[in-house]
């Protein structure tokens, strides 16, 4: 354990209890509280019964193979995730029902039946054929919020090809690193979309990432479906309309049988290098778990109108936008854009126009509600909600109760969901029918999840704080990381041995059991819930002929948990001006994307190293909280120190 974590010094006493409502609990799709020893009592069968709520073309052989620390879940069985989505509600009431409601920026409504979504899934899965796609192939999708995504991502499913969403936030650089690493052949993409009332060139972008990879032979080009088109180009041979090859198309295909373990998708999250880590996920665990986390802690029940507001570009919008609610047969809302265009209510306000029972979104957002005001979520009728969710980073405790008071009414259980890419689905969450709710709290391990505290030799700590660590495999397990195996079992199973997964959180626990997660504990950060490698922004920053050197900090935020605080040191006579600031901050957004801005650049002689070399991220983690500085014996400089707090003092007045 890092002791300088800043997290720990924070340490909690939250006294508050929120049970179950009778009336919630009454109607749950999980009463019994026993549930948790019966999963404890047999994983393996706790598992394969989850599984059976799955349709399987052929049956599994073996539950699980686990030699350490690879691990294949449901063995010998096959099914198609695009199948279980899908085909396997039509022949009831569900054919007609809405799959997802979507809700442009501008107020555009579209809605589609699953029986639609499975037609233009066809088609597109079909085009996917004739554009050269076949099982195993990599396609990488780089769209907005639109239900043209999801079409994307069950086509891929449904002929067997591995999709790789890139966020449409991220930079051109961005897309073609990700392009290049897994060598995807066709890339999908949009004209365009808007946000916050900007139109984002997203063909445009796509172009430019296109001009350094050499795998991608199409791309397929959506035109954002209402509205004027916006202008693109389109290089003749290489790119074509999305609704020019669904045309024609046979709106039958039949699924792809997949073996449980064959790859379903990759994405890619940032790690403690400057290189992103393709996260691979399978067919079988992952769909498991997607269906459990849906059912257990969601609550999902035939007449919900879900809605998960992540963004398709992130692990959340794949299991908890796309595949968790198709599976369970759920209605979803989708929305374009901003939580702030044109208002800062517009969350409530589709929560009242679309009648919202789920609704499940990031502390960040909550807290940026909370500075905008209680009067806002006031102004709409927000009595269809029955159960709220958090995700992404810790939720403090104030932001806890106002979202329990102004959008909950007191009246909806909050599930506080604790996961990452790599684990697939939610890890550490209570039961909303069972478990006692407390503020700030994620709660105990998912039934069957040997989610447990650590200490720094790996031995499990009953309460207290130390590491999360997970000490058997899930089926929804991420299974390697794309063309790089080392690189998986040095991040995850090197520290106490192949057989326990360290998350790379550091948590604290309490005598009930439940789980207060503290926030990373490596050179990652987590900024308004996205994880952004401090070594990413350090060579985004290296990169600018002006510096030098470079080292990336976080610094506590009100609304984004987490900002960028960015030491520099310039090249040869280069001074800091603030034109010079400013460029250094667009470098970065342009490099990797807009949420990698840093909040702030700080521009020092020299950087405070250990005689070895090695930068003191610890100092600088202190000079930009403001805090009383560590121990700075083993400077090489001492000196240095001085001048950068004065540097920072100036800055921030
Ligand atoms: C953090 C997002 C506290 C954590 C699903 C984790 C959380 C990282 C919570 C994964 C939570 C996620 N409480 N921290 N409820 N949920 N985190 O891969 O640091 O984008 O390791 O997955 O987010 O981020 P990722």
């Amino acid at each position: 354990m890092t002791s300088d974590s800043p997290v720990f010094e924070d340490l909690l006493h939250e006294e508050r209890e929120f049970p179950p409502s009778k009336d919630f609990a009454a109607q749950a799709n999980v009463r019994d509280g026993s549930i948790y020893e019966r999963a404890e009592a047999d994983p393996e069968g706790y598992w394969e019964d989850r599984a059976k709520e799955l349709d399987w073309f052929t049956p599994w052989k073996t539950v699980m193979n686990w030699e350490p620390p690879h691990v294949k879940w449901f063995e010998g069985g096959t099914l198609n995730v695009s199948h279980n989505c899908l085909d396997r509600h039509l022949d009831g009431p569900r054919r007609n029902k809405a799959a997802f409601i979507w809700e442009g920026e501008d107020g555009d409504v579209r809605t589609v039946t699953y029986l639609q979504l499975h037609r233009e899934v066809c088609r597109f899965a079909n085009a996917l054929k004739d554009l050269g796609i076949s099982k195993g192939d990599r396609v990488a999708i780089y769209l907005p919020m639109m239900i043209e995504a999801t079409v994307a991502m069950l086509a891929c499913a449904r002929i067997g090809a591995i999709h790789s969403i890139v966020f449409a936030g991220f930079s051109p650089d961005s897309l073609s690193d990700r392009i290049n690493d897994s060598e995807c052949k066709l890339l999908i993409t949009a004209d365009g979309g808007y946000r916050r009332g900007q139109v984002v060139a997203l063909k445009d972008a796509a172009d430019k990432a296109l001009e350094s990879t050499h795998s991608i032979e199409h791309v397929v080009v959506v035109k954002r479906p209402v509205g004027e088109p916006f202008p693109c180009t389109m290089q003749e041979g290489r790119d074509v309309w999305y609704h020019d090859v669904i045309r024609d198309a046979s709106p039958e295909c039949p699924a792809e049988p997949m073996d449980a373990e064959d790859v379903l998708f990759i994405l890619y999250t940032s790690g403690t290098t400057g290189k992103p880590k393709g996260i691979v996920h399978t067919t079988g665990g992952y769909s498991v778990v997607a269906q459990t986390t849906m059912q257990y802690v969601f609550d999902v029940h035939e007449e919900d109108v879900y809605w998960c507001t992540a963004d398709i570009g992130w692990i959340t919008g794949h299991t908890y936008v796309v595949y968790g609610p198709l599976q369970t047969g759920a209605t979803s809302v989708i929305y374009e854009g901003a939580p702030n265009w044109p208002g800062n209510d517009r969350f409530w306000e589709l929560v009242a126009k679309h009648r919202v029972t789920l609704f499940y979104t990031a502390p960040t957002a909550i807290r940026a509600f909370m500075k905008w005001g209680d009067d806002l979520p006031a102004k709409h009728d927000l009595s269809s909600l029955r159960l709220l969710g958090s995700v992404g980073e810790p939720i403090n405790p104030e932001a806890w109760m106002w979202y329990h008071r102004h959008i909950g009414s007191e009246r909806c259980p909050i599930v506080d969901t604790w996961w990452q890419t790599e684990t697939g689905g939610i890890m550490i969450t209570g039961l909303p029918g069972v478990t006692t709710m407390k503020p700030g709290c994620a709660g105990p391990p998912m039934p069957g999840i040997a989610a447990e505290l650590v200490d720094e030799k790996g031995a499990v700590v009953p309460h207290g704080a130390g590491l999360l660590a997970i000490l058997r495999p899930w089926p929804s397990m991420l299974r390697t990381i794309w063309g790089d195996d080392e690189r998986y079992v040095e991040t995850y199973f090197s520290r106490f041995g192949p057989e326990i997964y360290v998350a790379g959180d550091g948590a604290k626990r309490d005598k009930a059991g439940d789980f207060m997660v503290l926030g990373r504990i490596d050179d990652v950060l987590n900024v308004s819930g996205h994880r952004i490698g401090t070594m990413e922004v350090e060579s985004a920053l290296v990169d600018h002929p002006a510096v030098a050197e470079s080292a990336v900090v976080g610094k506590t935020h009100e609304v984004k948990g987490q900002a960028i605080a960015a030491f520099v040191t310039l090249v040869g006579d280069r001074e800091m001006t603030p034109e010079l600031n400013d460029e250094l901050k667009a470098h970065v957004a342009e490099k990797i994307g807009a949420i990698a801005r840093p909040d702030a650049i700080l521009y020092a002689a020299d950087l405070p190293k250990t005689r070895s070399g090695k930068i003191m991220r610890r100092l600088l983690r202190d000079i930009a909280e403001g805090r009383a500085l560590g121990d700075t014996t083993t400077l090489a400089d001492p000196a240095v120190v001085d001048s950068l707090r004065g540097e920072y003092e100036e800055k921030e007045g």
